[in-house]
């Protein structure tokens, strides 16, 4: 009696189980896929076997062996289906972009953080030798009313001087009443009104914060700027002390080499009434561009302030007098740092922003 070429089909299936069970990775599953499932595994060499079986005995064995083959197959489908997926997540991992880990290798070498910007660096230290001369810091409103960024400054409408502070209207109350605020003097009013009201004159005080005007940028102006007012209100205030602050200022903030001069001036809120220049730090005098070639830069305006302005808030201009001023802050950044064009401020290109930090 001839031996069935099967007889051993139960032993072969479990040894090619135990195979599959034991296979560790995808690529491995691969490379032996011909010897458990392939035209190389011992199912295909058994079913070759099966044409010498007499016929009437071949069904019997074909389906023997279809059944271990679909047992084979399953098993080594479903293993195939867990390597592939442990594969795929091992991948994943490999291609993962940590954040933790790229912050932890910049651990040597930390993020930049940034750092205030030139203008707002600059109010800051405006501010310190403002609080060094005796001067208190204060702030007020960028959306005033007409009242305050003109009537209460002797602006009255239709005043030719409007057309000098040409503005924004906000949509807001009556027509053309509320503006963004075209200069820091409106604060000026705020702080005698506060004082008057709280009985707490006299005032030394620096206002800093940003100002608009329909200004076309240039080299020299941007429509968004900033200015910082200056305002005393005291017992026998002269022009020499008005002199001597902006002659203080200026040594203190820009050195000593850089000279300032008065120029007799129209502000309808002070009266005498003064622009105030330095040097032109850029072409150190000789004239240049920036400053339209008269080696000056105007930084600001000042004055005594006008009897008609100490009337409009309530203070008595027989006991109290007093001066301001007010220059830019945009203007004293471009002229201490050599800035040609002031746009540079408001372009955001880094390399330029860099070069402050
Ligand atoms: C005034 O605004 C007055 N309020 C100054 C003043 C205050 C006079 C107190 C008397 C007493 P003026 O329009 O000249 O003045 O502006 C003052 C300074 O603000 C200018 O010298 C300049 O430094 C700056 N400035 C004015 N317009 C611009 C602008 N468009 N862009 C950048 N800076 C500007």
């Amino acid at each position: 009696m001839t031996t069935s070429p099967l007889a051993e089909l139960s032993a072969h299936v479990a040894a090619l189980l135990a195979r599959i069970d034991a296979l560790p990775t995808r690529a491995e599953l691969l490379l032996d896929e011909p010897f458990i499932v392939g035209k190389r595994s011992i199912l295909s060499t058994l079913q070759k076997s099966l044409g010498a079986l007499a016929p009437e005995d071949r069904k019997a064995a074909g389906a023997e062996l279809q059944e271990a083959r679909r047992i084979v197959e399953e098993a080594f489908a479903s293993r195939r289906a867990v390597l592939e997926s442990e594969n795929r997540a091992h991948e994943l991992e490999k291609d993962r972009l940590d954040l933790g880990d790229v912050v932890v290798s910049r651990v040597n070498a930390p993020l930049a953080v940034g750092h205030p910007g030139i203008v707002a660096a600059t109010q800051r230290e405006l501010e310190d030798v403002f609080v060094a001369m005796g001067f208190t810091v204060s702030d007020g409103p960028e959306v005033e009313s007409d009242w305050y960024n003109f009537e209460a400054l002797n602006i009255p409408p239709a005043h030719p001087a409007r057309g000098m502070w040409d503005t924004f209207y906000v949509d807001l109350g009556e027509p053309e009443t509320v503006v963004l605020r075209t200069h820091t003097s409106p604060t000026q009013i705020h702080l005698m009104e506060e004082a008057v009201a709280s009985e707490s004159l006299p005032i030394h005080s620096v206002m800093p914060g940003r100002c608009y005007r329909r200004d076309t940028p240039d080299a020299r102006h941007l429509a968004a700027f900033h200015q910082i007012e200056g305002l005393v209100v005291d017992r026998d205030i002269t022009f020499a002390d008005l002199a001597g602050v902006i002659e203080t200022f200026t040594h203190a903030y820009f050195g000593e080499d850089i000279s300032s001069r008065l120029r007799p001036a129209f502000f309808p809120f002070t009266e005498p009434s003064a622009e105030f220049e330095i040097t032109c730090t850029i072409c150190r005098g000789d004239g240049c561009r920036t400053c339209s070639m008269t080696g000056w830069i105007e930084l600001g305006g000042c004055g005594m302030l006008d009897p008609a302005v100490l009337a409009a808030v309530g203070i008595d201009g027989d006991e109290w007098s007093g001066f301001a001023f007010g220059f830019g802050i945009d203007r004293c950044a471009q002229m201490r740092h050599q800035i040609a064009d002031m746009r540079a401020l408001i372009d955001n290109d880094v390399r330029f922003l860099r070069q402050f930090s």
